[in-house]
């Protein structure tokens, strides 16, 4: 296993569009296990390939508190969704940042679990919102892009000053 390279907002391959996943080998467990790796080094509860420049559709997020009940999806897709949640969201490609998101409260959703196998989820809480932030990175768009113009101003300062001080 290896601990991968996250993206840092606001690096430009945060924007790309991911494929979906049409081969489920052991290259793609393989990732899978590395991703989930990354994301408890990091530490984080959900990361999306998208984050460590793999352009497929691909999540994974754990919450439990001992890390140990790891969810991994493929080719996610939303079937339905009621109510709206607004719970702060953090993301491991913009560290530091907490802010609340309209989101849905309650989703259905079809996936494919690392076999291939066609599985649907209902969640609500925290996975439904951890789902929605991850399905958006796979879109290629990062959650602060759903703030004003203002905040998001603020946060690339922030940012560019933080990757200044990582050179
Ligand atoms: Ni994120």
């Amino acid at each position: 296993m290896a601990i991968l390279k996250i993206l840092q907002y606001p690096d430009e391959r945060l924007h790309l569009v991911a494929s979906r996943v049409d081969v489920f080998d052991d290259a793609l467990k393989t990732l899978v296990a590395d991703m989930l790796e990354t994301m408890y080094a990091a530490p984080g509860i959900g990361l999306a390939a998208t984050q460590v420049d793999v352009q497929k559709q691909l999540i994974v997020i754990d919450f439990s508190e001992n890390r140990n009940d790891p969810l991994a999806i493929a080719n996610p897709r939303i079937i339905s969704t009621s109510g709206k949640s607004t719970l702060e969201e953090g993301c491991l490609s913009v560290p530091g940042i907490y802010e609340t998101v309209d989101r849905a409260e309650n989703i259905l959703v079809e996936a494919q679990d690392i076999e291939g196998k066609f599985f649907e989820i209902k969640a609500d809480g925290l996975l439904s919102v951890c789902i929605q932030h991850e399905m958006d990175h796979l879109k290629g768009r990062v959650f602060i892009e759903y703030l004003s113009r203002l905040k998001q101003t603020r946060i690339l300062a922030r940012m560019k000053k933080l990757a200044r001080e990582r050179m």
